[in-house]
């Protein structure tokens, strides 16, 4: 089970399914160092015993009802400054392949890639690179998606289980995510930056909305106007626009 994806062209063609791991992102990274791994090499697990999550938090999952996978890129094309494309097709990879399970529900995509259904988040992303001479070389995309897990220790967090109210198939939601994250890369590989763009921006939660944000200590009131071309998020307050980097604001409600 788990070894091959038949659908896609490149990604998830080599499929390692591991029982246990600390982190299917570490186990990659280890692999890139050690053995030749080629482009869409996929990492897999039931259960990680230190899942990393963004801004050095933790991703805590349920044994063996989600989806934990590392999947390896070769992004070479694309200069280090332009690096956070990979967090934005990504999430704009999830935003479709979720909307195919949960019809007639809200899939959005929270700056920069956290992935919410009807408010709740239920799926986020680490992306790690490695850069050669001004080019990103290696990406180790991590995704972490709750899928069949119905208890959170969190009121914000959900799963596609807990949204349709009935189990899924693992396999099949993972081909999806491959199917949708292997287009929009091709689409980033053939420079087709606007289409991309405007599904990200489509799909971007609380853009165009009045909401609290507190950056450098301080709460303000501000608009989500979409992100710039460094990959900031802009928002208007005080009427002026300001640019933020994921480490520079906190989204309160
Ligand atoms: C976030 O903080 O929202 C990002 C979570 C990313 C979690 C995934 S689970 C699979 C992969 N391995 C890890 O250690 N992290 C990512």
């Amino acid at each position: 089970m788990h070894k091959y994806f038949a659908k896609t062209l490149f990604l998830g063609k080599k499929v390692e399914y591991l029982t246990q791991c600390h982190s299917t992102n570490q186990e990659l990274a280890g692999r890139l160092n050690t053995s030749k791994i080629s482009e869409g090499h996929l990492i897999l697990t039931d259960y990680q015993t230190a899942g990393k999550g963004q801004r050095g938090n933790a991703w805590i999952s349920e044994s063996g009802k989600n989806l934990l996978f590392s999947l390896a890129l070769v992004p070479n094309f694309l200069e280090i400054k332009k690096g956070f494309m990979l967090n934005v097709i990504v999430g704009v990879a999830l935003q479709k392949a979720l909307e195919h399970f949960v019809a007639g529900h809200n899939v959005e995509i929270k700056w920069p890639n956290d992935i919410y259904i009807d408010n709740k988040k239920v799926g986020g992303v680490l992306v790690e690179t490695s850069s050669d001479g001004g080019f990103l070389e290696n990406a180790i995309v991590g995704i972490g998606l709750n899928v069949n897990q119905n208890h959170f220790a969190i009121s914000t967090a959900t799963s596609l289980s807990s949204v349709v109210r009935c189990s899924l198939d693992l396999d099949e939601v993972l081909e999806q995510v491959l199917l949708d994250i292997e287009s929009q890369y091709l689409k980033l590989k053939a420079e087709n930056i606007k289409s991309i763009m405007y599904d990200y921006h489509q799909n971007l939660r609380w853009r165009g909305e009045v909401h609290e944000f507190e950056s450098r200590g301080e709460t303000f009131s501000g608009e989500i106007i979409g992100i710039n071309e460094f990959g900031k998020l802009m928002v208007k307050h005080t009427d002026e626009l300001h640019s933020y980097d994921v480490k520079d604001i906190i989204f309160i409600h």
